[in-house]
């Protein structure tokens, strides 16, 4: 089947990076969020981005406009049929994902492919509440979607080769390079990056440095683009401490146990650039 339309459900900080990668890349985007504030900020979000990225020469005023005219806000998840292709992103948490997913699988016609972002829900657990887990796929993006080289693809138990085939194409379309990891907690990358961003914070904790000096340590000692205090709150505290949650619950290794303060920040609401205080301030 070719993909002419993707579908996205959620347009938070990763769900507007998908939507503007996709259009940017030609492909016209439908855009479901829950309610209509949530919808006008994201898609506002997308439209700064893109209106940047001309402003700085990325693209030409032209492109960024048809860019902008390939997107459209959809009031209604069943607003999506027309979708050759769907991406959920939305909130890191497997109740409301499995909710997106029977509707979705409701909704689509059999043969598309659902997709999602998650970063360590099972892939295994999402298919099963559909009629087509061989059609279930993780494509889990990088934050900035746009700067991101990265798509890494997660085959589900019953993925089929023709889904996973389709997901590397459109990854190619979408300029990205794909990796392709099995089905367990955190794939690749999060398994590796959470238990960096949870001892960077544990020395913080400890009184080990100050915070500048963890992330300059990192930054400048080990040529990172960004220290891991900085690279938490550019993920998301909420988002990374869901993740070390999803992983200590399945591996029950004491590297993946968040440590206090990240659950304390989280329930300050102090979430990282998003909510304007995580480790640093933003509100400037
Ligand atoms: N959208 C679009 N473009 C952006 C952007 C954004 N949000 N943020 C930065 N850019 C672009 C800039 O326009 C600039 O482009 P140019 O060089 O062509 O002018 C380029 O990126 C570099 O930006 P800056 O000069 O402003 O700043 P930096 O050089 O410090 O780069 C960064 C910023 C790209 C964010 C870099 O610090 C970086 O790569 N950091 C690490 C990011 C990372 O590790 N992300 C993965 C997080 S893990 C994840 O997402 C998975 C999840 O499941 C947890």
């Amino acid at each position: 089947m070719t993909i002419e339309t993707i579908g996205i459900v959620g347009c938070g900080l990763m769900g507007s990076g998908i939507v503007e990668v996709c259009a940017r890349s030609g492909f016209n985007v439908l855009v479901g969020e829950m309610n209509e504030d949530l919808l006008k900020a994201g898609l506002g979000r997308v439209r700064k981005s893109i209106e940047r990225a001309a402003s700085r020469g990325k693209i030409s005023a032209e492109e960024a406009e048809a860019t902008l005219r390939r997107i459209r806000g959809v009031a209604d998840l069943q607003d999506l049929a027309p979708a050759d292709l769907v991406i959920e992103a939305i909130t890191e948490n497997p109740e409301p994902k499995k909710m997106v997913f029977r509707t979705l699988d409701a909704v689509l016609r059999p043969e598309v492919i659902i997709a999602t972002n998650t970063s360590s829900i099972s892939i295994a657990a999402l298919a099963a509440v559909t009629g087509r887990p061989d059609k279930v796929i993780g494509m889990h993006f990088f934050n900035p979607v746009p700067v991101m080289q990265l798509l890494e693809l997660v085959r589900g138990i019953l993925t089929s080769d023709e889904t996973l085939a389709t997901a590397q194409e459109v990854g190619a379309r979408l300029g990205k390079t794909t990796v392709v990891a099995k089905d367990s907690p955190g794939f690749i990358v999060n398994r590796l990056l959470i238990p960096y961003i949870i001892d960077a914070i544990k020395l913080y904790e400890a009184g080990l440095a100050t915070k500048e000096d963890i992330d300059a340590g990192v930054k400048l000692g080990l040529a990172h683009p960004m220290g891991p205090l900085t690279l938490a709150d550019l993920v998301g505290l909420d988002t990374t401490l869901a993740v070390a949650d999803v992983l200590y619950e399945e591996y029950g290794e004491p590297r993946f146990k968040a440590p206090p303060l990240l659950r304390q920040m989280v329930t300050a609401g102090l979430l990282g650039r998003k909510s304007g205080r995580g480790f640093y301030d933003y509100r400037e």
